[in-house]
């Protein structure tokens, strides 16, 4: 990624492997934010439009075709390049706090992690196609097998849902290293603790970043 690609103060994205309370931590989050007077626009990855959360459906579909790697790479940042020039930008440019469901960093992990892809081929993507980053990602970090444990109770799985512990495993490395790498941006959560807990942590770090905005 280059070192010059802008970082929105008002913009947070959420990570982290399957189950591990990404969806229930925005529904706090928003309310901290909103419990301060600020404008909040939720939304996720892939998704966040129409034309997005229509290629989300192709991704994730287990009836269809098998999308070969590369494609699954280039509908993503399809969907990406939508997500961000319809939603994302001009809601940062009407002053609101944007909190997105994953995010770049979910491309590096299941793509390059998970999928093996080379992460230079996602540089230059997204020095050409992401025209914003956040400024905070937060990683909620718990075991994988915990997440998974959490989702397999519910609705039939998903294609990424789908796929082995070992693909996991290799995501949950990115992650851990992306971390480390920039450890400004990717603040890591406790995500083994519970729900309030995990909302406490994320929030302190919120409020530093609200702190800052004004
Ligand atoms: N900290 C927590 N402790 C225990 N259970 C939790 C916690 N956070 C969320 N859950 C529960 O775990 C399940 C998965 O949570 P959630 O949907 O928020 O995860 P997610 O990261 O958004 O999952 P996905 O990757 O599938 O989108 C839900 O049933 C939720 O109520
Ligand atoms: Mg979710």
């Amino acid at each position: 990624m280059s070192a010059d690609m802008v970082h929105h103060p008002r913009f947070i994205s959420l990570e982290g492997t399957e189950g591990v309370g990404k969806s229930t931590l925005i529904q706090g989050l928003t309310q901290v934010l909103q419990s301060q007077g600020l404008t909040v626009l939720c939304t996720r990855e892939p998704g966040g439009t129409p034309l997005a959360e229509k290629i989300r459906s192709l991704l994730l579909a287990t009836d269809e075709e098998v999308p070969c790697v590369a494609t699954e790479l280039l509908l993503l940042f399809a969907a990406r390049a939508q997500h961000c020039h319809e939603v994302i930008l001009p809601a940062l440019d009407a002053g609101k706090w944007v909190i997105c469901d994953r995010f770049v960093d979910a491309s590096y992990a299941y793509q390059c992690g998970g999928r093996g892809l080379d992460s230079g081929l996602l540089d230059r993507l997204c020095a050409d196609f992401v025209p914003v980053m956040p400024s905070l990602t937060l990683w909620l970090d718990a075991p994988v097998a915990m997440g998974l444990q959490r989702v397999r109770g519910r609705n039939a799985l998903d294609r990424f849902e789908q796929e082995k512990q070992g693909f996991f495993d290799r995501v949950h490395a990115v992650y851990q290293a992306r971390a480390l790498a920039e450890p400004e941006r990717i603040q890591r959560i406790n995500a083994e603790e519970d729900a309030a807990g995990v909302l406490a942590q994320a929030s302190s770090h919120l409020g530093k970043r609200i702190t800052a905005s004004q």
